[in-house]
């Protein structure tokens, strides 16, 4: 088993070194470390069969960088050690994907069956991954999975990029992998090694995103008990990554051109000039020069952020990437719920070709996981697939007719359809609606009911 690498991250150097002495006897080749920082460094540049991980880490804890670990290490199961029977650490790791918690203090038997088990799941997973491995490597880049023209030309750009110094806009709707580009933006050039600092320019109110942008001097408002350092700073060397930018207040938009200007900035109640070389990337699913129109988004910051522009189509116009999605997600699956789905229906897949996904790659990985989750078989079938699948677009003039209901309730869907429009044009009037579909008035509050229409609603 000298070939099996297994990672162990924990703080203490007891802990460390007694499953260390374990795993040695057994032959497990072993590497370890003691936090999550330098963890996920190792993870970024070394493979693992096997990754031990604790919980309790001073700085970062084991489980917040469960979701970078699944990121770069999708198929390496997780063994998690929680300290003092604490078991909603347990109940979290899990739901970012471990594999399995031991709770401390532990048995070196027990340490060595639940490694068992992970590796033996592993390898199942491997070898059912030839092809799927193949896909990986062929349509993923880092993380970024993919075989249509429009990715693939995205794909190119950011491997031309990532090592410049120039401002990108990623722009597209939300959930077709934005914040995805922008990490992989910055881990395949030369800033990787500096952090990579993210910021939800919409989620936070207007002065709290200002101190965190440009830090504060303590004593600059009520309520800063202490210097704090702005993330301008934080990602000096790095890369800020501006999420939804087009949300930004028109007042801090000034502010970060002067930034983008002079490369320097006054924390809140402060007099010092700092400095920061921080590479600028942002993102949006806002139209901006629509928001420059209406004097929302400042023209001059846009040429600024603007130098390369990634736009990423919608998934409903790159249908070719949802084969190799599926396959992916499938595979992320198992891992995620220790069982096997060998793959989806025709019948399933033609569903999913044929939606047009308003939520994008978020959205059919939500569907996926919850058709993984709900599945009992080895295969996910049109009855794990959400309803919202089959529901009609009221918004699309073309209707697409799904032909994998029956008869009935194809019929069943257009005939109320057609009712609402028909009470609609009567104005809630029943007796004329009935007149024009040549039917007792009786009959169309029968139908009336069965399609749960309301005529008052209807009613000026
Ligand atoms: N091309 C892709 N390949 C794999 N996963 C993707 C892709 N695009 C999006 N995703 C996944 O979809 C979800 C939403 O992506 P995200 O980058 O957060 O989108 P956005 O920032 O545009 O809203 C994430 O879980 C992400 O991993
Ligand atoms: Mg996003």
């Amino acid at each position: 088993m000298e070939n099996l690498r297994i990672l162990i991250v924990d703080d203490e150097e007891t802990i460390r070194s007694l499953i260390k002495n374990i795993l040695k006897s057994e032959n497990y080749g072993v590497k370890t470390t003691d936090t999550a920082e330098s963890a996920l460094a190792i993870i970024k540049e070394e493979y693992f069969d096997l990754i031990i991980l604790d919980v309790n880490l001073p700085g970062d804890s084991g489980i917040d960088i469960m979701p970078d670990i699944s990121h770069f290490a999708p198929l390496t199961p997780v063994i998690v050690i929680t300290g003092y029977a604490i078991i909603n650490d347990a109940v979290k790791a899990m739901k970012y994907g471990a594999f399995d918690y031991i709770k401390k203090p532990f048995k070196s038997k027990e340490l060595l069956i639940t490694i068992e088990k992970a590796l033996k799941w592993k390898s199942i997973i491997d070898e059912n991954s030839d092809l799927k491995q193949e896909i990986s490597n062929k349509y993923n880049y880092r993380g970024i999975i993919g075989k249509s023209k429009k990715i693939k030309d995205i794909i190119t750009t950011i491997k031309q990029v990532s090592d410049t110094d120039v401002n990108i806009l990623i722009t597209g709707e939300s959930g077709t992998g934005k914040d995805l580009v922008a990490k992989a933006l910055h881990y395949s050039g030369i800033r990787k090694e500096h952090p990579f600092v993210p910021i939800n320019c919409s989620s936070l109110p207007d002065n709290l995103l200002e101190s965190e942008l440009f830090g504060y001097q303590k004593g600059a408002f009520t309520g800063a008990y202490r210097n704090k350092d702005g993330l301008f700073k934080t990602a000096n060397n790095g890369t800020i990554f501006l999420d939804e930018i087009g949300d930004m207040p028109m007042n801090l938009q000034a502010k970060i051109l002067k930034v983008l200007d002079s490369g320097e900035f006054i924390p809140l109640g402060s007099t010092r000039i700092i400095k920061t070389n921080a590479r600028i990337i942002s993102a949006t699913n806002q139209d901006l020069k629509d928001r420059i129109e209406n004097n929302l988004f400042r023209e001059d910051l846009f040429y600024r952020i603007n130098v390369v522009n990634l736009a990423i189509s919608p998934l409903r116009e790159r249908k070719e990437d949802i084969v190799v999605l599926i396959d992916y997600f499938l595979e992320m699956n198992a891992v995620k719920f220790k069982k096997k789905i060998k793959g989806i229906t025709q019948n399933s897949l033609d569903t999913l070709m044929r939606y047009s996904w308003p939520g994008n790659v978020r959205e059919l990985e939500n569907v996926l996981e919850s058709s993984y989750a709900l599945n009992t078989g080895d295969i996910i079938d049109i009855k794990n697939l959400p309803d919202s699948l089959f529901k009609f677009n009221p918004n699309s003039s073309i209707d697409i007719i799904p032909i994998n209901r029956s008869l009935k309730s194809t019929i069943n869907h257009y005939e109320k359809k057609y009712i609402v429009e028909l009470i609609r044009f009567c104005k809630g009037n029943v007796s004329k609606a009935a007149k024009i579909a040549c039917i007792a008035r009786q009959n169309m509050h029968l139908k009336l009911n069965q399609h749960k229409i309301d005529a008052r609603e209807f009613r000026e």
